[in-house]
């Protein structure tokens, strides 16, 4: 497809495009997805292309009713259950088992297939009204800072797909927390919107295997990621600063800037407010006239986990 596309609100639009197997930009409350039919192996598969993701990283299936999870997986342990009934809709994926109906392509061939039910209001009217789930990864190309407005998408997939649902800014600003099913202990896959303090208030200890990886065990835990395309470098900020003296650098930091250039992600320290506003600042940085971005270390707690987990990635 060449030219620039469309940006509304129009449901019916939507579900026309998503019937006739295209992909369709869809928003959620943690990031912008870039949404199929999830039965469509075709459909999804330009999704792949789109992103010029590689085939090897599975998908969230999204779905707008905990129902629809008996199609897709072929068990849902009681502590996922409870996990869904307390955080759902929300930015929690559970991994299960996959059933047959969940084409390959969507999980990169893995036996278990990721689940998401989304709070956006939008986006569940338009599930909702659909008669199939929406295969749909965060809409940036493979790599790059995920989009937490509209124009973000435009910007960079603006010429690749025809539709945007504009749902506004992302309310919560990074991406849903992933927990597996699939093993015999929960295991979180990756930190995001939930809170490792509150998932562990419902089900008890859960493993933890977020770590960077060359060669991660499940795909999508790759080290490099959510990267800006300037160097960007993440640690404590007054060892930041003089480490890196007489450079045109950048500061992100949480609350103060020592002094320094650059953007504060919240005046009141607010770890919710400095997720809201991380990606779009990472990308204001990015194509700003600074040669490097110096980013701090948030506290090790809630959203500030999920926070240093991305930023730890972009720097790698
Ligand atoms: O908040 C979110 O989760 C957003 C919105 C759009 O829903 N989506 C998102 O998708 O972040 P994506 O594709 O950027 O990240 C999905 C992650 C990938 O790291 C992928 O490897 C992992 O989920 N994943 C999906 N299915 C999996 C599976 N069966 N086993 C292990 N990891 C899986
Ligand atoms: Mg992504």
């Amino acid at each position: 497809m060449t030219g620039t596309s469309q940006t509304g609100t129009d449901i019916k639009k939507a579900t026309f495009l998503l019937r006739g197997g295209k992909c369709v930009a869809i928003p959620t409350e943690t990031v912008y997805g870039l949404a199929a039919n999830a039965f469509d192996s075709a459909a999804v598969a330009s999704i792949f292309e789109i992103k010029n993701r590689p085939f090897f990283d599975p998908l969230i299936v999204h779905i707008g009713n905990a129902d629809q999870i008996s199609k897709l997986a072929v068990s849902f342990p009681e502590k996922a259950k409870s996990l869904t009934e307390k955080f759902w809709p929300g930015p929690l994926t559970i991994i299960l088992p996959k059933s047959d109906s969940v084409p390959d392509i969507v999980c990169a061939g893995l036996p278990s297939v990721g689940i998401r039910m989304p709070d956006h209001k939008l986006t569940l009217d338009l599930l909702n009204s659909l008669e199939f789930p929406l295969a749909a990864p965060s809409a940036n190309p493979f790599g790059y800072i995920s989009p937490t407005i509209a124009q973000h998408v435009v910007d960079q997939l603006g010429n690749k797909i025809e539709y945007i649902l504009d749902g506004g800014p992302c309310r919560v600003g990074l991406e849903s927390t992933i927990v597996s099913f699939v093993s015999e202990k929960p295991t979180v896959l990756r930190f995001g919107g939930i809170d490792l303090e509150d998932i562990e208030a419902v089900i008890g200890k859960v493993i933890v295997e977020h770590k960077n990886s060359e060669a991660p065990t499940a795909p999508g835990m790759l080290s490099s990621h959510y990267a800006p395309l300037k160097k960007l470098l993440f640690g404590r900020l007054d060892d930041l600063i003089s480490q890196n003296t007489g450079l045109n650098y950048g500061v992100l930091a949480l609350s103060d800037l020592k002094g320094q250039k650059g953007i504060i992600l919240s005046e009141s320290g607010n770890l919710k407010e400095a997720a809201q506003n991380l990606f779009a600042a990472m990308r204001l940085m990015d194509n700003s006239s600074y040669d490097l971005i110096l980013t701090e270390e948030m506290p090790d707690h809630g959203l500030g986990r999920a926070i240093n987990d991305r930023l730890s990635r972009a720097s790698y």
